[in-house]
């Protein structure tokens, strides 16, 4: 068994909150993905069981929302966004040069575990490109080297 009780409990909390228990979905996996660091096949159905639908209906939500993960991620989310605004800032040459700090392409995570770094749609923030998000905190009007010290930080 993968989720804690203490997560299902939580999770049922949740469900009870909706007309329809399916409601919580999205707040269950933010539960399970805290305790487990990303939502696995068998995971997935774990959850499905606690809601009664087919793991699928849980994977497509998985899968379509960027904040949560379906394979092992690093202990740090470093996004950076790619969209057009901070594009025109300068934000693909931050990736690269965020690439090449790290030593890995967007998509991947460093060999010690400590950062997965991928691009990002619109965050939200254009009128401070160019941006990144570290976890859930955002960096905002950067360059280079203010984005490698902000990386060189996390432990
Ligand atoms: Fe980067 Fe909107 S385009 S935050």
């Amino acid at each position: 068994m993968v989720i804690s009780d203490a997560a299902r409990e939580k999770i049922r909390a949740e469900m009870a909150k909706y007309p329809k228990p399916e409601g919580a979905l999205l707040a269950a996996l933010h539960l399970v993905q805290k305790q487990t660091g990303h939502i696995s096949g068998e995971t997935a159905q774990e959850i499905a069981d606690l809601f009664g639908i087919h793991p699928i209906r849980v994977m497509e939500v998985v899968t379509f929302y960027n904040m949560f993960y379906d394979e092992p991620q690093g202990r740090h989310h470093v996004h950076v966004c790619t969209n057009l605004p901070c594009s025109l800032r300068g934000a693909r040459e931050l990736l690269r040069g965020l690439e090449a700090h790290l030593g890995i392409e967007a998509g991947e995570t460093t060999k010690d575990g400590r950062v997965t770094l991928a691009h990002e749609e619109c965050l939200g923030a254009c009128g401070y490109a160019p941006m990144l998000r570290v976890d859930e905190t955002y960096h905002e009007n950067l360059d280079l080297a203010a984005a490698k010290r902000i990386l060189d930080e996390l432990e």
